[in-house]
């Protein structure tokens, strides 16, 4: 399972999560990410822990103010990025050209999307991954998996549907062990997670307790 770790912009020390994140995935065959706000991700690279974006921009180099560039990210040691978050929302011809751009930095993608019909357009941009996270969950403690686990079904069926190469991570209110397993027995390939991690007083516990099962 793929357990990548959002902190947003959350008031934790990305560096220590950071060192948590690497620190916990010499212990399991889990693979552990975490995605540090953007101008974190340099110091957070050093760490050794596999480092994503949260987000990068539709536009190559040039007259672009205040847009994060593909390109820039991976120089600053990110491998892959999210797209289209729920709190980071994009056009559709926006995405795709985000897609675009990471892939021409060759940077690994996930494209979040809110439902499982959102999930077959995202999947038919072509990333490497899509993540279905119920806006609605996020933040809250309550595991999609458990809440809504059609969702988590659907948005599989959906992704499998129009390519079958692209994985499907699901996110919201996940924050145990038990969670991960079960959005494993649901089909979907790895989590998506924030709060369970970057607001826990021990983020180290707290990954532990993620990959206990796994
Ligand atoms: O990107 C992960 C996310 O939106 C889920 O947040 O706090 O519910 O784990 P959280």
């Amino acid at each position: 399972m793929f357990v990548l770790v959002n902190l947003k912009t959350y008031p934790c020390d990305p560096v220590a999560v950071a060192e948590a994140v690497r620190d916990v995935n010499e212990t399991t065959d889990a693979r552990l990410a975490v995605a540090p706000p953007a101008t974190h991700i340099e110091r957070v690279a050093e760490t050794g822990a596999e480092t994503w974006a949260q987000h990068v921009d539709p536009i190559e180099h040039g007259s672009n103010t205040g847009h994060t560039l593909a390109e820039h990210v991976a120089d600053a040691g990110a491998v892959g990025t999210l797209i289209n978050h729920s709190e980071r929302r994009l056009k559709l011809a926006d995405i795709d050209g985000a897609v675009q751009a990471a892939e021409r930095a060759d940077l690994e993608t996930v494209v979040c999307a809110n439902n499982p019909a959102q999930i077959g357009a995202a999947a038919a941009l072509g990333p490497d991954a899509v993540a279905v996270e119920p806006p609605e969950l996020i933040g809250t403690g309550t595991p999609v998996s458990q809440a809504d686990p059609d969702v988590v079904e659907d948005a599989v069926d959906a992704a499998a549907s129009v390519d079958a190469d692209v994985s499907v991570l699901c996110g919201a209110g996940i924050s145990t062990g038990d969670d991960v397993v079960a959005a494993g027995d649901l089909g979907s390939e790895g989590v998506l997670l924030a709060s369970g991690v970057a607001k826990a007083d021990d983020p180290t516990a707290a990954l532990e307790d993620l990959v206990a099962p796994l």
